[in-house]
């Protein structure tokens, strides 16, 4: 069907009450995992794409992928800059027929934040591509910080108000007190919610969730199994990512759980059969356990169904 946007995919979230993942790629065999698990769920999705996959993969690369993915199915699909941080990145998407982009201004001060996110809205928005912003950083909160640092941290729902009404943003990535990768809380893990339900009350549009990976202890325990390392990995437990999708999340965003899955498949190939090194019999059980990954994530955000 050839690719939608970022709005209609979450508008639709929204309107119906689930969340739509958007899950990162690098290659052609995590896209895949991604849109065979959305055809066997019959769920939309959202292909992200970060800076730095660009420069890994190429944007030529990786846009011919998604725009072939999305050609072999009417599933929704959307193709998103993740973290779009670099105004020339931005523009080089648009010629390369993203349907959304995020710009990610989050580091600079409030006013520069909109007013980056408004010169991105204003040659987006004329071509028909959705933008997302976000506001707050994405650091790991600690228990114990005081809460004027926890106020320097995360969203101010009031100051996410004007942010959206002076922007015009389709969709807001509040920080909520996750943060990306596979070491997100030292302590406890717990998100803010009295902020995330003041924010979607006050801006009424589609919430993302960035670093919203579980790093779930099944797929820790097969990667170390085989050899990984990773102490201490700490995610989001899913009770906590349904709960923000109650309070106002559309989008999830997974990187880092599609990572450790293929790590663990990976290894478990080399551990097992040292004499393999036929990449198809490396990447394709990798792929395999991607996909199932993302089936049960569909699940979860409740976006299975929903094509
Ligand atoms: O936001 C972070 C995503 O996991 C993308 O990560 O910048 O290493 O591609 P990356
Ligand atoms: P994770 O690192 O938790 O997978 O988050 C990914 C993300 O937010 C991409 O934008
Ligand atoms: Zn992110």
């Amino acid at each position: 069907m050839g690719l939608v946007t970022g709005k209609e995919i979450l508008d639709k979230a929204d309107k119906e009450g689930y969340a739509v993942g958007a899950f990162n790629i690098n290659n052609m065999e995590i896209l895949q995992a991604i849109v065979n698990a959305a055809k066997l769920e019959n769920s939309p999705v959202m292909i992200a794409v970060s800076e730095g996959a660009i420069k890994y993969a190429g944007i030529d690369y990786l846009t011919s992928l998604v725009k072939t993915a999305a050609e072999s199915t009417d599933i929704p699909i959307a193709l998103h800059l993740d973290h779009g941080k670099d105004f020339k990145v931005i523009l080089s998407c648009i010629r390369y027929g993203f349907t959304s982009l995020m710009i990610d201004a989050s580091s600079l001060p409030f006013e520069e934040n909109v007013a980056e996110t408004k010169k991105v809205v204003g040659v987006a928005h004329p071509l028909g591509i959705s933008v997302e912003a976000e506001l707050g950083r994405l650091q790991g909160v600690e228990d114990n910080v005081s809460v004027a640092e926890r106020d320097a941290i995360l969203i101010n729902p009031k100051e996410a108000k004007i942010f959206v009404k002076e922007t015009g943003v389709d969709s807001l990535a509040p920080a909520i007190g996750t943060s990306h990768g596979a070491f997100k809380f030292k302590g406890k893990a717990e998100l803010d919610f009295e902020r995330l339900k003041e924010t979607k009350k006050l801006t009424k549009i589609p919430l993302v969730l960035h670093g919203a990976s579980s790093v779930p202890k099944e797929i820790l325990d097969q990667a170390a199994k085989y050899g990984a390392k990773i102490p201490g990995a700490k995610g989001v437990p899913t009770g906590q990512i349904k709960k923000a999708i109650e309070n106002g999340i559309n989008k999830v965003n997974i990187d880092t759980d599609l990572r450790l899955t293929l790590t663990g498949a990976i290894r478990k190939v080399f551990y097992e059969s040292p004499e393999q090194f036929d990449p198809r019999k490396i990447l394709g059980p990798a792929r395999d356990s991607m996909s199932d990954l993302v089936r049960k994530k569909m699940k979860l955000l409740g976006s299975s169904g929903k094509a």
